[in-house]
């Protein structure tokens, strides 16, 4: 069960990067001045809709890792690496809503024939965010590293 558990661990989190990529890669083009059509305003809410169900798997997955599989609750909630990796993993969740009901917005809009709103400094937040987002998940993958080794050496 244990492997089981590790395995959907890292196929959710290996999804949730590759959603962001693709919003990373979209978002930027969009933002240089490509111009948003609504096959790409669908791939940005499809992506966004990938990534939000593989966090939902991980923070499943890795609560049932917490409590049953792996070192016990006790350990990682006295652990400063753990601490830190789901602390920030809240964080970025809460933040993503914003990115969430941007493209949502967008795909709707396109959707009834109108042009979506594009306006510069939001775009600019969304694409901040999304780069947020890719840098939590390096210093995430550092507190895993940390968490499985028990210690930095
Ligand atoms: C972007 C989010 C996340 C990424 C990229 C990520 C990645 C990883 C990686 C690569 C490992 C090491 C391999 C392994 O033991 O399976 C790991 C371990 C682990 N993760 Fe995550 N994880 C994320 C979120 C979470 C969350 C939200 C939780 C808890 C609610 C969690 C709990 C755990 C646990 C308990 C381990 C085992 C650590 C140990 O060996 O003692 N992870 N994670």
């Amino acid at each position: 069960m244990s492997t089981l558990f590790a395995f959907l661990h890292h196929l959710a989190a290996f999804t949730l990067v590759g959603g962001l990529a693709v919003e990373f890669v979209l978002v930027g083009m969009i933002e240089r001045g490509a111009a948003l059509s609504l096959a790409s305003a669908r791939r940005l809410a499809v992506a966004d809709a990938v990534l939000g169900a593989a966090a939902g798997i991980l923070l499943v997955v890795g609560m049932l890792r917490v409590f049953f599989f792996e070192k016990g609750a006790d350990h990682y909630f006295h652990n400063p690496a753990f601490l830190m990796k789901f602390s920030l993993f809240i964080v970025v969740a809460l933040l993503s809503i914003i990115p969430m009901r941007e493209f949502l917005a967008w795909r709707r809009a396109l959707r009834a024939g109108q042009a979506a709103e594009l306006d510069a400094r939001r775009l600019r937040r969304v694409r901040l965010i999304v780069h947020g987002e890719l840098g939590a998940v390096v210093v995430i993958l550092l507190c895993a590293a940390i968490l499985a080794r028990v210690g930095w050496i």
